[in-house]
């Protein structure tokens, strides 16, 4: 889905017309005279099947005329790395569980890399990444779209400045029932709030700069164990920032094909002296027409822009954080900026960290309060992040002694 369209797309435009046209979408417009030589080219595409390889390479063949070599199998990315030694760039949209292999193995190349979010599930492997690409000072782009969205990008620069203190929000995500039940095949390596909460506790810490302190969570199984698929339908958590924030995110990926739009999603903020409240979904554009129902469609995220030659160029906040993880990678590459240098244009995996945490510590509790749920003990587990790490504390297990209740999941600070 998102590597075939999104960044595929993407990659298309670049080949054509570079990535000049693009920056001011990102405020980095003053760089476009110093990019406006630089050639783009996707040389190959990789996924587990062959059918999907050659369907990536014949869509972009359509879009650009080029032919990229197409790859396939288990861990395709190496056949990428070896026919391609001197490769500038991989692009990691594998399955959530399955980004951290192929991350590794492109900055051990000497690749930067711009990967799908959540960077990685756990923060082991978030460990691994943010150390190998400081060492190798390579650039590790997370595709942390919300960022850009233009209200969004309102919020960060205006709004949030003027509500005062925040106080709490809420943010919620709720992806169709066709993506856990055929779209992946991956469901049951993943959950709702790892899979697109990470989008939200991204944009919290963005727009505050504010590390979690503790957090809650539960899930529900109920929808998908009908269709044998052992995955969570629904997970919700409240995280506490340090800032004093608590916010609550609500995810799903089951709702059903017939709602209006692609997804659900918004998110509020309420401050010591107002309050925002964005909804990403119903933004005022609604149609319907004999036998499609009433459809709202998000513009903003990506969109078709004609050309005067008929083709058409892609546009859209979906593009914008692959246009500036590309302009930092360039920024390097061509004026000789430093990592540090160019960290502030893009979501880092020192950032992507944070949110790794999050989900890393939401797994844990929402498993032992789904098993504790069950057996009437209520949902009492909770996780503290601090400068001693992670602890899931568990007040079910009081009998067992401290070491039971308070247990370490991470033992470095957040
Ligand atoms: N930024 C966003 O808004 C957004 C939206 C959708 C998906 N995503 C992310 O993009 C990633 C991919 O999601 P998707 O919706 O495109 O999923 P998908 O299942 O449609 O695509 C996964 C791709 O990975 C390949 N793949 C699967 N298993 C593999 C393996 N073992 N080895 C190598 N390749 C393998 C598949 O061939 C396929 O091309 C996920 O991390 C997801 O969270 C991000």
């Amino acid at each position: 889905m998102f590597g075939g369209d999104v960044h595929a797309r993407t990659y298309a435009d670049l080949q054509k017309a570079g990535i000049s046209g693009m920056l001011g979408r990102v405020g980095l417009d003053a760089w476009g005279r110093d990019f406006a030589d630089i050639k783009f080219e996707l040389v190959a595409v990789a996924t587990r099947s062959e059918a999907s390889a050659q369907r990536a390479r014949t869509n972009f063949k359509e879009w650009t005329g080029a032919e990229p070599k197409a790859l396939f199998g288990e861990t395709p990315w190496v056949s990428v790395l070896n026919d391609f030694p001197d490769l500038d760039v991989l692009a990691v949209a594998t399955p959530d569980h399955l980004h951290t292999p192929a991350v590794i193995a492109g900055l051990e190349r000497g690749c930067h890399v711009i990967t799908e979010k959540p960077m990685c599930l756990s923060m082991e492997e978030a460990d691994r990444i943010v150390d190998l690409s400081r060492e190798r000072n390579l650039v590790v782009a997370v595709d942390m779209h919300k960022r850009y969205d233009p209200d969004h990008l309102r919020i960060k620069d205006d709004i949030s400045t003027r509500i005062g203190e925040p106080l709490y929000g809420s943010a919620i995500l709720e992806e169709p029932l066709e993506v856990s039940t055929s779209t992946f095949q991956w469901a049951t390596q993943s959950d709702p709030f790892s899979y697109v909460g990470s989008h939200w506790t991204d944009l919290f810490y963005h727009y505050y700069k504010s590390k979690p302190v503790s957090l809650s969570a539960v899930g529900q199984k109920k929808r998908l164990i009908r269709d044998g698929i052992d995955a969570f339908d629904a997970v919700q958590a409240r995280v506490d920032f340090d800032n004093g924030m608590s916010v609550y995110f609500q995810n799903n990926w089951v709702t059903p094909d017939d709602f209006e739009g692609p997804v659900n999603q918004g998110h509020e903020i309420v401050g010591t002296d107002g309050k925002v409240e964005s909804d990403q979904q119903y933004r005022g554009f609604r149609y319907w027409a004999q036998g499609g129902g009433s459809r709202t469609a998000n513009n903003h995220f990506t969109r078709d822009v004609r050309r005067p030659d008929g083709s058409s160029a892609y546009v859209g906040y979906g593009v914008d954080s692959i246009t500036a993880a590309l302009a930092a990678v360039c920024r390097m590459k061509f004026l000789g900026a430093s990592r540090e240098a160019v960290a502030e244009i893009y979501p880092t995996p020192e950032e992507g960290r944070i949110t790794v945490a999050i989900i890393e510590a939401a797994r844990y509790v929402r498993d032992l309060n789904f098993k504790y749920l069950k057996e009437g003990k209520g949902a009492v587990v909770s996780a503290r992040f601090g400068a001693d790490g992670i602890t899931i504390v568990d007040p079910n297990r009081f009998e067992e002694g401290r070491e039971a209740v308070f247990s370490k999941i991470y033992d470095r600070a957040i």
